[in-house]
């Protein structure tokens, strides 16, 4: 991994200087999260994204949600705290492919050149993002021809290929699929891809991300939740998991989203023992499965928290800290990451709104750039995690 080695290169020379103020990276700074997720052989990130992308087709549109990196403050903290950059929306289908003839990388690109000037890792999100919504509007009346099946093969295969060769090593993980399984029965989502490959789309889909990326951990990334109500979204995941390792489909980890909070009323706003030991057991089923896990879009969501700041922050930064020390419990958990660092560019602030029209607080910082109590119980969550014996 050349960035890791840069990174580190740099670090060290700069220790050698002694004399240097600060380190080569302030995301190596030992008090920044990615400092003492660092310490701990464990990484901390965020995602960024470069301008408006909003929703596929325009709906929605809200130019908050994804301009976080035209603001100089937001790049000053992103590169003070992490060591990770996941573009928002940038390598998403509708957001690279304008038209099935046309690649744009101009935004993913621009992502990634900050990140490589920063000495940051990227992730890539996402090769397939398997719900029908999130396609590009041309996909849904696209022709697959007389041959269907062999017309959604290539149309996946060559879209994954062209993509990785595009970033090439410059990305050290992928999700290769997201969200494929219905939370509301379990089963996968039906798609032109699985109507024409069945199952074996997301064989098909690991596969070539295996052969365009053979260096990057490939991760199958999913929302699924600890409650009751989320038993048939656990329950259908495990089961594509099992599937993948059956037919011998290449997966590095599972991505656990942590799109935590209560969204919806039936949510949860605290993590009850009873949510802990099957949260916990829906872990070590994956693990048994011989994964690794990955955090990969912490937020949380205080839609049905109460409006007073004060109470509302406490219970977001709680429930978080439970959270995060059962996940960092396991020694298979590699990084976490965040769906975004401060406030007012959350995708939150237009999905799910509050009642009360009150700006969400779903992020470890407020509009003004300074901490909130969910920074710290990241921090506190690193602090008391047990040590790896590597970094990714
Ligand atoms: C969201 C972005 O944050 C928004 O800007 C965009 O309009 C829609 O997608 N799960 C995922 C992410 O895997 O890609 C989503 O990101 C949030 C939910």
């Amino acid at each position: 991994m050349s960035e890791l080695s840069r990174r580190h290169l740099l670090a060290l020379s700069a220790a050698a200087a002694a004399l240097a103020p600060l380190p080569a990276f302030a995301g190596d700074a030992p008090d920044s999260l990615n400092g003492l997720a660092g310490a701990k052989g464990l990484r901390f990130g965020s995602c960024l994204g470069t301008g408006p992308s909003g929703a596929p087709h325009g709906a929605n549109f809200d130019p908050r949600r994804s301009a976080s990196y035209d603001d100089p403050r937001m790049r000053e903290l992103f590169v003070r705290e992490c060591g990770i950059l996941v573009p928002e929306n940038e390598l998403k289908w509708y957001a690279i492919r304008p038209t099935p003839e046309v690649f744009d990388f101009s935004r993913a690109d621009t992502l990634m050149d900050f990140a490589a000037a920063n000495g940051l890792l990227v992730r890539g999100h996402t090769l397939l993002w398997n719900s029908p919504k999130w396609f590009p509007k041309w996909f849904e009346t696209y022709d697959f021809g007389s041959r269907p099946a062999t017309e959604a093969e290539r149309l996946l295969t060559e879209h994954i290929k062209t993509v990785c060769a595009h970033c090439g090593n410059r990305i050290f993980a992928w999700d290769v699929v997201n969200e494929t399984i219905d939370h509301d029965t379990g089963l996968m989502r039906d798609t032109p891809f699985t109507k024409y490959l069945g199952l074996e789309t997301i064989d098909i889909a690991f596969r070539a991300a295996r052969a365009a990326a053979p260096k990057a951990q490939l991760v199958y990334n999913d929302y699924m939740a600890w409650g009751a109500h989320n038993a048939a979204h656990r329950g259908g995941v495990l089961k594509l998991l099992e599937r993948l390792r059956r037919n011998g489909v290449p997966i590095d980890a599972l991505g656990v989203q942590a799109h935590i909070g209560p969204g919806a009323p039936e949510g949860d706003a605290v993590f009850t023992a009873d949510d802990q030991k099957s949260w916990r057991g829906f872990i070590a089923d994956a693990t048994a499965m011989n994964l690794d896990v990955v955090i990969t879009e912490l937020d949380v969501n205080d839609r049905y928290l109460p409006a007073d700041i004060a109470a509302r922050d406490a219970a977001i930064a709680a429930l978080a800290k439970d959270y995060l020390s059962l996940m960092l419990d396991e020694k298979r958990l590699r990084y976490v990451m965040a769906w975004g660092l401060v406030d007012k560019y959350s995708w939150l602030q237009d999905n799910t709104p509050r009642a009360d029209g009150l700006p969400k607080r779903p992020s470890p910082y407020d509009n003004d750039y300074q901490p909130k109590p969910l920074r710290e119980a990241i921090a506190a969550a690193f602090r008391a995690a047990p040590q790896r014996s590597w970094l990714l």
